[in-house]
């Protein structure tokens, strides 16, 4: 890799010429860049440093416009959000021809039906659900505090995530078993990352995985919306997001929204519904256990808003601090560390010339780790997001959920969710972490724990 001077010509083949799912999509090709074996983000803090705002890259064949200022931010995702297009090679048999991959008329005309199951005055409809998944999830973990053995809490919390998804959003009992099923993306993943090595680790044994295998865990992936669509129906809701995409399906009107277009639509629910939380949650209870502080601010928070019960909507809502404790997770660890796109047309930013199908990867990490916009960016500080400082804060430099129009049509969900689950199980257990610290950072597409973040469940009583 090599930063290349600003007056380099684009190069004879175009990223968008290239077909879908190729082994060199950039997804892919931008981890062993980050070779850095203890925190590969660090390297891509001091590249930033060393060359400005905007780097571009010579990557093959490619040509790789970094980017990690805020008004390069604004400028790709808002002001010229149309010549900046989706880039998803790669990521296709993940995520399929869904809402989040595609551009244009289309995406618009998909992503409205959809839009108001994410209103915030859904929220209350979703509350029992979201507690019911949380009770199961408590109830395991009291079985693991029984028995005391180590668990991946990544894994914890994807399950978590995704049976909330599949009551509250779906209105159907969780028909799979979610470790297999993650399991066989991550399979995917780990060929397309480690094109040479390719080794996963089953029952404690080192096997070359082959994309042969990756193929399979393809299908059987693809065959999950099919199954959430004939599981048991919890309370026949009317209005819930399956139903607003089954009736888009139904809908002549609307020819593009085929039944494939259904299974890919819940695939990156699913998925990208999913993973991200998790993680949040997951690094969350990483950097609770290091600050032991916290966590008991969020269990005071929870005993003086809910009592010993559950809470209502409205207290629900007033879980002001846990909220800040999440949203500090997002900034240290942002589960999407940052956004792809294709440009459209040719452009110039900050002096820079972008040429037509330049791919631009907009680093949120960056803004997130930066000194120029975050006192002390390394510093775990929740009260960062009291009102009063938000205020100060400069515009577009917290992105966890991207900005504009292609923004995360879940974020406020999330937090729901993720603070549901902090004020419910931290008031019952302390999540041991039993892995060394600090937990290094092994970014793929989402910015996961190296080697996972093992953690031991402890009652409190
Ligand atoms: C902490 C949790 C989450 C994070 C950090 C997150 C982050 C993001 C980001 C950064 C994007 C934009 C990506 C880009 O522009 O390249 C995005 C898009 C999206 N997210 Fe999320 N997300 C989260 C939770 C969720 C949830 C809970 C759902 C739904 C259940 C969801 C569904 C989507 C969808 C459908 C899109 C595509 C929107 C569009 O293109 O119009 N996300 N998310």
């Amino acid at each position: 890799m090599s930063a290349i001077p600003r007056t380099v010509q684009p190069s004879a083949t175009p990223a968008h010429a290239q077909g879908l799912g190729e082994s060199d999509s950039v997804w892919f090709a931008l981890i062993p860049l980050l070779k850095d074996p203890g925190n590969p983000m660090q390297m891509l803090l001091r590249m930033c440093q060393k060359y400005g705002g905007i780097i571009p890259i010579r990557l093959k064949d490619r040509r790789i416009i970094f980017m990690s200022e805020v008004d390069h931010f604004k400028h790709v995702l808002v002001t010229r959000a149309d010549d900046y297009v989706k880039y998803f090679d790669g990521l296709r048999p993940v995520f399929g021809n869904s809402m989040i991959t595609i551009d244009g008329a289309l995406w618009q005309r998909i992503r409205r039906p959809q839009q108001a199951a994410f209103h915030p005055a859904k929220f209350e409809e979703y509350l029992p659900y979201l507690l019911k998944a949380l009770r199961g999830k408590a109830d395991r973990w009291q079985q693991l505090a029984d028995s005391g053995e180590t668990v991946e809490m990544v894994e914890e919390t994807w399950t978590l995530a995704a049976d909330m998804v599949c009551q509250a959003l779906f209105d159907r009992e969780m028909p799979f078993n979610p470790h297999f099923v993650f399991g066989c993306v991550k399979t995917y993943t780990d060929v397309q990352n480690h094109k040479a090595i390719r080794l996963q680790r089953v029952n404690g044994e080192l096997i070359e995985v082959s994309e042969a295998n990756a193929a399979k865990a393809m299908k059987t992936w693809g065959a999950m919306p099919d199954q959430v669509l004939g599981a048991p129906i919890i309370d026949n809701r009317q209005s819930t997001l399956l139903n607003m995409i089954l009736e888009a399906e139904a809908d002549p009107d609307f020819p593009d929204f085929d039944h494939q277009q259904v299974v890919d639509e819940m695939k990156q629910y699913l998925w990208a519904g999913t993973e991200t939380t998790a993680l949040t949650l997951a690094w969350c209870l990483y950097l609770l256990s290091q600050h032991p502080e916290v966590a008991e601010k969020i269990r005071d928070e929870a005993r003086r808003v809910c009592g010993d019960g559950e809470p209502n909507w409205e207290q629900a809502q007033s879980l002001v601090y846990t909220r800040r404790v999440i949203q500090e997770t997002m900034r240290i660890y942002p589960p999407i560390w940052s956004f792809i796109r294709e440009a459209a047309v040719d452009d110039e930013i900050d002096g820079q010339k972008i040429y037509k199908g330049d791919t631009v990867v907009l680093c949120s990490y960056a803004v997130h780790h930066s000194p120029k916009y975050w006192s002390e960016p390394e510093k775990f500080n929740p009260d960062r997001f009291a009102p009063d400082r938000m205020k100060a804060r400069a515009k577009y430099s917290y992105l966890p959920f991207a900005a504009g129009k292609r923004s995360c049509i879940g974020g406020a969900l999330s937090q729901l969710e993720n603070g549901l689950a902090l004020a419910m199980l931290l008031r019952r257990f302390e999540p041991e972490f039993m892995g060394e610290v600090p937990a290094l950072i092994g970014p793929t597409v989402t910015l996961t724990p190296k080697g996972g973040l093992p953690f031991r469940i402890r009652a409190l009583d």
